[in-house]
């Protein structure tokens, strides 16, 4: 028998972890973007990593096998950019500092770490979308990461 909606959310909200925003660009060439912790490494030969998107997020249809998308790794400091890729803004990348890639997906400034991707595979999973890429380029800025998890956001406190 399948667990409840509320344990199965209870559960999963336990789990911390880091915050995303995975980054794109549309048809008509705007950047979209989308606040995501369903982010993982998935293999390294090749270099593979996945995000898991909503049927229903308005960008989910911006993403196809072949095209290119970005996961920026945000920065302690970058909550409002969290909450501002999580709302129902018609523009989230207003205000968002950002610099284009090799393969042209939005690296927003300041993030920790900015992955760009080749999307490689796009795989159902219950009511998300399993996007899988192949890692093309990195960036990285001396930066602690912002958490998400138990309700909240959360920092680094090292033992
Ligand atoms: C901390 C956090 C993590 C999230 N992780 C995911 C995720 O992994 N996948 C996803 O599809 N949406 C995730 N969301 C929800 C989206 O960021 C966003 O709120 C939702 O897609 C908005 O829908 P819209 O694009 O249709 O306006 C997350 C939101 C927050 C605040």
């Amino acid at each position: 028998m399948a667990v409840s909606a509320d344990e199965f959310k209870q559960a999963l909200g336990t789990l911390v972890s880091g915050v995303t925003v995975v980054t794109l660009n549309n048809a008509a060439g705007a950047p979209r973007g989308i606040t995501v912790t369903s982010f993982t490494s998935l293999s390294l030969e090749p270099p593979l990593v996945l995000v898991c998107i909503d049927h229903r997020a308005s960008v989910h249809d911006d993403f196809h096998v072949g095209g290119r998308f970005a996961i920026n790794l945000l920065a302690a400091e970058q909550q409002s950019i969290s909450n501002q890729f999580a709302s129902s803004a018609p523009d989230r990348f207003a205000g968002i500092a950002h610099t284009l890639a090799p393969g042209g997906s939005p690296f927003i400034d300041g993030a920790m770490t900015s992955i760009e991707c080749r999307c490689t595979a796009a795989l159902e999973g219950g009511d998300h979308t399993i996007f899988v890429g192949e890692v093309e380029c990195t960036r990285f800025n001396d930066a602690e990461p912002l958490l998400y998890g138990q309700g909240k956001y959360q920092r680094i406190t090292r033992a």
